[in-house]
């Protein structure tokens, strides 16, 4: 399998979210192609406590979301697909619209256009017609929506449980092996 992958962290709360995925992903091997919007840098600022220096790791690649020219914005970039956690409404809204004017807005479309798996951990709530509507639209254009909304059947006991368990998901969803938490088994 091609290591590749693209990661956009946006600046929806549950910035904990786009870490684990980031984390998770560094730890079995991947080439991370990583993107934070300026928002996004705020909020995991604000909820963790980094900066983007936290990222800067062997075989993880950092662009800024204007950074357009980078590799990623080309269809040409071979990789797995892209996961953006946590996604603002405004990103996926952006995205559904096909306003490709950042790098995390091009790289997702130019995901959707080359049939790669694109997967938005989007996290807003309550939720408007106008969000309801943008996450159909991508839906119906390939992408994999997944609200940042843990289960709670293999009784978490901390934050970190719960994010892990989410995290496995994307990481099922992408076709990566793993085994980051207990899957469901009836006693
Ligand atoms: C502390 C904080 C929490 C936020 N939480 C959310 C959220 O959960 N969902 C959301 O869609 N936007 C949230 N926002 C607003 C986004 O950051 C804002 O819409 C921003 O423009 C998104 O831009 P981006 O998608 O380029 O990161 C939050 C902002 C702050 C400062």
């Amino acid at each position: 399998m091609n290591k590749r992958i693209v990661l956009g962290i946006t600046g929806a709360s549950g910035s904990i979210f786009g870490i684990k995925v980031f984390e998770s992903l560094h730890q079995l091997g991947f080439e991370i192609h990583l993107i934070i919007s300026k928002p996004g840098e705020k909020v995991i600022k604000m909820e963790n406590n980094l900066t983007t220096s936290y990222f800067q790791k062997k075989g993880i690649y950092i662009y800024s979301p204007d950074e357009i020219e980078a590799p990623i914005s080309s269809g040409s970039f071979k990789n797995i697909g892209m996961v953006i956690a946590p996604c603002s409404m405004a990103t996926l809204g952006a995205i559904a619209n096909g306003v490709g004017n950042n790098l995390i807005h091009r790289a997702a479309d130019v995901t959707l256009k080359e049939k790669r798996k694109l997967i938005l951990l989007i996290r807003e709530t309550p939720l408007n017609e106008i969000h309801i509507k943008n996450m159909l639209k991508i839906a119906r254009a390939g992408g994999v929506i997944m609200p940042a909304c843990p289960a709670f059947y293999n009784k978490p006991k901390t934050i970190d449980d719960l994010v892990t368990h989410l995290t496995s998901r994307v990481l099922d969803q992408l076709g990566i092996d793993n085994n980051l938490t207990q899957r469901w088994e009836k006693e």
